[in-house]
C-alpha cells in the first residue's frame, strides 16, 4: 500500500527565508508529495545537517564519584552478577542523549562493582574496552586466561574479541570504571558478542603479582623478538600507576630544570601507547593521564570527537563550553565535540586527570581537528 501523508515520518514545513521557496498552495502540494514518497529536500535542513562546525548533541556534564559509589554499593546488595546481565556495570547517561547509556555519542563509561568472592562471567565482544582504577584493589581481570591484577591508578586496555572475566579475590568490594566504544559500535551496527565459559578453571583463578602480558611486554623500549608484528590493540594488558606517576613527575622536574618536557607550563601529560606500533592502545579509544602542578592551568583546547575525564587525584576547576565545575577525586565529566575545554589545579593541590577519547576514529578517517588557544 502507498504511504499516506498521515503515516509518513517525514514532516516538512514551508518557511519563508533566504534560499527558501515562496510559500504557496503549490509548494504545499509539492511538500506533501515529498512526505508521501519519503523524500526530504536538502534546502529545508541544510543548516542542521551540515553546520559550519561540529554541533554536538551531547551536553557537558559532571558525575560526582561519591554519589556514584554510594549507588554502586546499593547495587552490590541488590543485584546479582551472572550470566545474562554479565556485569554489575552502571553507565553514565549524558543528559542530552535521550536517557541512553552513552556518556558521549561514541563512548560508554560505567562504574563497575564486584563484591568479595564474586566472579563476573567470561565473554567477548568486538567493542574495545579498558578499565581504570581510581581506588581500591583485589580484583583480577582474566584476559584469555591471563590474570591481571588491578590496583589504584592502573590502566587496563583490552582490544575487542578477547575473552575476559573478573574475579574478586579480596575480602572487600571493589569499584572501577569501564570505558568502551559501545555507542559507536551501536550506531555503526558493527558489533558481535559471545558468551564464554560458565566459570574459570582453578588454573585461571589465580592472583599473580605480574600477569603474563607484563612479563612479556612490560619493559620500556624492549620488544620480544618472538613478537615483531604490528597488532591493532596493545598486547600489554596493564599500565601500572608507578610508571605513569614517575613519567609525569619527571616531566615536571625536567621543566623545573629548564628543559622542554611539558605541554605547557606546569602541565605534564602522557598517552598510553601500543608497544607494537607506538599508536593508541585501542583502535577506537585514546587514553591519557594529565598532571597539573598546584595553581597551573591547561591551554584552552577544542577537538573533533568527544572525551570523558576522571579526576584521579587532587582538586581543581574545569571549564567545558559554558560550564565550570570544582572537581575532586573520582569525579567524571564529559567534553563534547568541539566545545572548548580547560582545567586548573587549585593553588594548594595538584590535579591528576585521566582522560579517554574517540580521537583514533577521527584520525583514521582524516577528520580530526584540534584548535588550541594561547596559554
Ligand atoms: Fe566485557
Amino acid at each position: 500500500m502507498d504511504n499516506t501523508i498521515a503515516n509518513s515520518p517525514v514532516h516538512l514545513t514551508m518557511r519563508a527565508g533566504p534560499g527558501q521557496p515562496e510559500p504557496s498552495p503549490q509548494l504545499q502540494a509539492l511538500y506533501h508529495g515529498f512526505e508521501r514518497e519519503l523524500l526530504v529536500p536538502l534546502w529545508t535542513g541544510i543548516g542542521e545537517l551540515m553546520p559550519q562546525q561540529p554541533r554536538s548533541q551531547a551536553a557537558p556534564h559532571v558525575w560526582r564519584w561519591e554519589r556514584l559509589l554510594a549507588l554502586a554499593e546499593q547495587a552490590g546488595q541488590l543485584v546479582p552478577v551472572g550470566r545474562g546481565g554479565e556485569r554489575r556495570a552502571i553507565a553514565l547517561a549524558n543528559p542530552s542523549l535521550g536517557g541512553r547509556p552513552y556518556a558521549t555519542p561514541t563512548l560508554w563509561a560505567a562504574i563497575q562493582y564486584l563484591m568479595p568472592g564474586e566472579d563476573a562471567p567470561e565473554h567477548r565482544h568486538t567493542q574495545h574496552a579498558f578499565r581504570f582504577v581510581v581506588e581500591g584493589e583485589g580484583v583480577w581481570t582474566v584476559v584469555n586466561g591471563d590474570s591481571v591484577r588491578m590496583a589504584r591508578g592502573d590502566f587496563l586496555p583490552q582490544a575487542g574479541w578477547n575473552w575476559h572475566a573478573h574475579l574478586n579475590a579480596a575480602d572487600r568490594p571493589m569499584a572501577w570504571i569501564d570505558g568502551l566504544d559501545i555507542p559507536f559500535a551501536y550506531y555503526t551496527e558493527s558489533q558481535f558478542f559471545e558468551f564464554g565459559r560458565e566459570s574459570l578453571p582453578p588454573t585461571e583463578r589465580v592472583t599473580p603479582l605480574r600477569s603474563r602480558s607484563e612479563r612479556l611486554w612490560g619493559y620500556p623500549g624492549l620488544r620480544p623478538l618472538s613478537q615483531v608484528g604490528a597488532l591493532p590493540g596493545t598486547p600489554l594488558l596493564v599500565y601500572r600507576w608507578a610508571d605513569t606517576d614517575r613519567a609525569l613527575d619527571e616531566q615536571l622536574a625536567l621543566e623545573a630544570e629548564g628543559h622542554a618536557a611539558t605541554l605547557s607550563p606546569g602541565h605534564a601529560a602522557v598517552r598510553y601507547t601500543n608497544p607494537t606500533t607506538g599508536a593508541d592502545v585501542l583502535p577506537t579509544i585514546r587514553a591519557e593521564m594529565h598532571r597539573l602542578r598546584p595553581g597551573a592551568q591547561t591551554r584552552s583546547r577544542r577537538e573533533v570527537g568527544s572525551a570523558v575525564f576522571q579526576v584521579f587525584d587532587g582538586r581543581g576547576t574545569v571549564h567545558v563550553g559554558e560550564r565550570s565545575w570544582a572537581v575532586q577525586r573520582g569525579d567524571l565529566f564529559v567534553v563534547p565535540s568541539w566545545l572548548p575545554y580547560a582545567a586548573q589545579a587549585d593553588a594548594a593541590s595538584r590535579l591528576d586527570l585521566f582522560r579517554f577519547s574517540d580521537a583514533p576514529i577521527f584520525e583514521a578517517l582524516h577528520a580530526h581537528r584540534v584548535r588550541e588557544d594561547g596559554a
